[in-house]
């Protein structure tokens, strides 16, 4: 009988050979015994069309991917308006936020938005309002600013960044110095030393020449100092243009797309 195929003839005779293992590993589904048994097996492009290969490059993958969880902090500085609004439009972007807030803060918060928050018994109703209601479960995550246990703690938990808005001097200074005296002072810690972003908002006025060496510091280390002065040149028409202007140059620091602000030369200005 005439074979026209040597590898069907010799798999026919019972001698292995290559033929039919070809395909199946061009395929990446053949085993570990069919590839032995190809001469011509090329374990470079083998590692290239693996499939199995690629499940585990995923799998392994998933240990290193960045996380796009952000945190806020919001301190005893004037401006809890600038808070509220950030934490708004990351959580509208889409961000799951880590929220903390300090006791100054929570003061500064009744005295500028007549809104009540009770730091051991938080409820993300009495910070945004009935706005509240349209955030799903697990987009705002509260910690208590004396909980050094929340994953926020460590280097180890993965964050895409930190703002603390406002930012007090007070705060400015921890941070400056490496307190670490609460969860905002240390989560600020280690941002810095993961070299992550961390942009602070400070509101003061004047400032004296310790609180200036403190934000240089703060800078020196890896901080971006982004001081709540809203711009005129957008000519804006209300507080809440000036709001969202800080808020959109934060945003911007923490890679947030966001429409808050009209950005020089669009719109002819
Ligand atoms: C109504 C109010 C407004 C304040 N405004 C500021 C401010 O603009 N900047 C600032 O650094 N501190 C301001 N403070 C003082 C801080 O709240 C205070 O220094 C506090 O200890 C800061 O603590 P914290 O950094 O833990 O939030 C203000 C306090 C109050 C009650």
């Amino acid at each position: 009988m005439l074979v026209a195929d040597p590898g069907f003839a010799a798999l026919t005779l019972g001698y292995s050979s290559a033929a039919p293992y070809r395909g199946l590993i061009r395929l990446g589904v053949a085993s570990r015994g069919q590839r032995r048994r190809c001469p011509e097996f090329n374990a470079h492009q083998w590692r290239l069309v693996c499939p199995a290969r690629f499940v585990r490059m995923a799998w392994k993958a998933r240990f290193f991917m960045a996380s796009t969880d952000l945190v806020l902090a919001m301190t005893g500085a004037s401006g809890a308006p600038y808070g509220v609004r950030l934490l708004e439009v990351l959580v509208r972007a889409g961000r799951t936020v880590h929220l903390v807030m300090s006791p100054a803060a929570a003061l500064v918060l009744r005295t500028e938005l007549d809104r009540t928050v009770r730091l051991d018994r938080f409820d993300l109703a009495d910070l945004l309002g009935p706005s509240a209601a349209s955030i799903g479960p697990g987009r705002v995550l509260y910690h208590n600013y004396r909980d050094f246990t929340a994953g926020i703690a460590s280097g180890s938990f993965l964050t895409a960044g930190m703002a603390i808005c406002p930012c007090s001097m007070g705060t400015a200074a921890a941070i400056a110095h490496g307190l670490s005296e609460n969860l905002i002072h240390r989560a600020a810690d280690v941002h810095l030393k993961e070299k992550r972003k961390l942009v602070l908002v400070p509101r003061e006025t004047p400032l004296h020449l310790v609180q200036l060496r403190n934000l240089a510091t703060c800078a020196e280390a890896g901080a971006v100092v982004l001081p709540a002065m809203p711009a005129f040149y957008t000519k804006p028409q209300s507080v809440q243009d000036m709001i969202d202007f800080i808020v959109g140059r934060v945003c911007d620091q923490l890679g947030v797309e966001h429409q808050l602000l009209k950005r020089w030369s669009e719109g002819g200005s």
